[in-house]
C-alpha cells in the first residue's frame, strides 16, 4: 500500500464530508455545534434573488451527473406566476458504483436539510420533498430522524427562526426502480403514478411537479448552498477549476487498497486519486475504469492524468456523471463486465420506447453469446450497430447510458472479444446460460 505524499493529501478539500467523522454528526446538537444552521440564519436575512445571484456566481454545478449550472436552473423558475413552487431532492442514488449520496445523508444528514431550505427560501417554494431510494432504509432513517429534529427546533414549518417563511419538508421512499431517479420518472412517481419519463421540454422548472415550476437537484449540490452562503463565492471558486468550481466527492470502488468517498478539488486527477486512496490492490495493475458511474464511457489506463472534471473528462471521451469511479484491472475482463453493467439495464429499462427496451433486450442475448463462446465477427458489428440505434433515440438518458461500456469497450478492447470469439479465452459462461435473457 503506498502512502501519499504531502502534495497529494492537499488534493483533500474536506467541505461537504468534514463532519463525517464526528461522533454523532446526524444530531441536530453536533450539527449545530460545527456551524451547522448557521448558513440559514444568514440567508433568511438576505433577499431571494440575492441568493439565486451568489449561487450563480459561485458556478455551482448539479452534482448528479449533467453538470447543469444551479444557479441558472433556480433563475428559471417564474416569479410572481401565482402556482404553487417546489423544491425535490434526487436522493434516488442508483448509478452502479455511484455512493456520494448515500452516505452523505447516513452520517451528514442535516447538511441537506440545511440546504433544502435555504433552496426552497430562495426559490419561494413552500413546499419541498427529498425522493430517496426505497432500498436506503438507513439512510431514510437517518433522513426522517433529522427533519423531525429541524421542526422541533424551528428551522422548518411556520415562520422559520421568525423571519415569515413557512416550509414544510417531507421524505419520500421510492419502491426501488433505478428509473425514479430520471427526473421526470421521479416527479410522476412523487405524483403517486407509474414511474416513467415525461417528454422534455417543457422543463420541470416551468412544468414539474403537479405542472407547476419546480426545481429538481442532487443531494450533493443541495449540501453545498450552505458551505457557499457561508463561505462566499470566491472561496468556493478557490477550489476546482475555472469551469468546474468547487470540492466534488470522488466515490472509489474495486480493485483499489482503500475503497471510499475522497473529497478533492474538482479537476484532481485519477492517478492523485490512487495515491490517496492507497494505490491498487496488492497483485493488481489498472486497466479500465469508469470516471462517472457505469453510464459512462470507460476509460484506461493511459487516462490516468485526466484532469476530472466536466471539460477535462469529455476531452477525454467520456463524461464526469457522478464520479464514481470503478476500478478494474488486468485480472477483470471488459466483455464480462460490460455485460453485467448491460443486463443491469436491460433489467432497469422502463419499456416505454423501442430502442432501449428491444435494443438492450438483444445486446444482452449477444454478450451472453459471446461469453459462452459461441460468438461470431459480425456480432461485433451488431453490438456497434445497435449502440447506433439506441444512442439519441431513446427517450431518456437510461438508453444512451446503456450503450456507453459498450461502445467505449469495443473502441479500447476490441482484442479481448475477439479472444472469446477466436477460442484463446475460456467462455465465462455455460450453455445454460444462454437462455433467460
Ligand atoms: P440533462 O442535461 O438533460 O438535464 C440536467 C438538468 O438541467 C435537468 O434538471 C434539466 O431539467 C435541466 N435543464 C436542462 N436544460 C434545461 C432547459 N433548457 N431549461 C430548464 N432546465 C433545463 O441531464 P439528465 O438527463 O437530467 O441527467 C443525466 C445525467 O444523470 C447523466 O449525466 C448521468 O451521469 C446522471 N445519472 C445519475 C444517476 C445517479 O444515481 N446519480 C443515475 C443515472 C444517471
Ligand atoms: Fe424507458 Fe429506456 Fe426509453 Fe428511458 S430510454 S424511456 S428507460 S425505455
Amino acid at each position: 500500500m503506498t502512502t501519499p505524499r504531502p502534495e497529494t493529501l492537499a488534493k483533500l478539500t474536506p467541505v461537504l464530508t468534514k463532519r463525517w467523522l464526528s461522533p454523532d454528526a446526524w444530531r441536530i446538537g453536533t450539527y449545530e455545534q460545527l456551524d451547522g444552521y448557521a448558513a440559514l440564519r444568514k440567508a433568511l436575512k438576505a433577499h431571494p434573488d440575492d441568493l439565486i445571484q451568489l449561487i450563480k456566481d459561485s458556478g455551482l454545478r448539479g452534482r448528479g451527473g449533467a453538470g447543469f449550472p444551479t444557479g441558472l436552473k433556480w433563475g428559471f423558475i417564474p416569479q410572481g406566476d401565482g402556482k404553487p413552487h417546489y423544491l425535490v431532492v434526487n436522493a434516488d442514488e442508483g448509478e452502479p458504483g455511484t455512493c456520494k449520496d448515500l452516505p452523505l445523508m447516513t452520517h451528514d444528514p442535516h447538511s441537506l436539510v440545511e440546504g433544502v431550505i435555504i433552496a426552497s427560501y430562495a426559490i419561494r417554494a413552500a413546499r419541498a420533498y427529498i425522493y430517496i431510494r426505497g432500498e436506503a432504509v438507513h439512510a431514510a432513517r437517518r433522513l426522517r430522524n433529522a427533519v423531525q429534529e429541524a421542526y422541533d427546533k424551528g428551522y422548518l414549518g411556520r415562520n422559520i427562526l421568525g423571519s415569515g417563511y413557512d416550509l414544510e419538508l417531507v421524505v419520500h421512499s421510492g419502491a426501488g426502480a433505478y428509473i425514479c431517479g430520471e427526473e421526470t420518472a421521479l416527479l410522476d412517481s412523487l405524483e403517486g403514478f407509474r414511474g416513467q419519463p415525461r417528454l422534455r421540454p417543457p422543463f420541470p422548472a416551468t412544468h414539474g411537479l403537479y405542472a407547476s415550476p419546480t426545481v429538481v437537484n442532487n443531494v450533493g449540490t443541495i449540501a453545498s448552498v450552505p458551505p457557499i452562503v457561508l463561505g462566499g463565492a470566491d472561496w468556493w471558486k478557490s477550489m476546482g477549476t475555472e469551469k468546474s468550481s468547487g470540492p466534488m466527492i470522488y466515490s472509489l470502488s474495486g480493485r483499489v487498497a482503500n475503497p471510499g468517498q475522497y473529497e478533492c478539488s474538482m479537476g484532481v486527477t485519477l492517478r492523485e486519486l490512487l495515491e490517496l486512496a492507497g494505490g491498487m490492490q496488492p497483485g493488481h495493475n489498472l486497466r479500465f475504469w469508469t470516471p462517472g458511474g457505469s453510464s459512462t464511457p470507460l476509460l484506461a489506463a493511459e487516462h490516468l492524468d485526466v484532469p476530472l472534471d466536466f471539460e477535462g473528462v469529455a476531452a477525454a471521451g467520456s463524461i464526469l456523471g457522478t464520479t464514481a469511479t470503478q476500478i478494474f484491472s488486468d485480472q477483470d475482463c471488459p466483455v464480462y463486465a460490460t455485460y453485467r453493467w448491460l443486463d443491469f439495464y436491460h433489467h432497469e429499462s422502463c419499456g416505454k420506447c423501442t430502442p432501449c427496451r428491444e435494443g438492450n433486450y438483444w445486446m444482452v442475448r449477444v454478450y451472453r453469446r459471446i461469453l459462452a463462446g459461441q460468438g461470431t465477427h459480425e456480432d461485433l458489428d451488431t453490438l456497434l450497430d445497435t449502440c447506433d440505434n439506441i444512442l439519441g433515440r431513446s427517450f431518456c438518458g437510461l438508453g444512451d447510458g446503456a450503450t456507453s461500456s459498450v461502445t467505449s469497450s469495443l473502441k479500447y478492447f476490441k482484442q479481448d472479444y475477439l479472444d472469446y470469439i477466436e477460442g484463446r479465452t475460456a467462455p465465462k459462461l455455460s450453455d445454460k446460460q444462454l437462455v433467460g435473457a
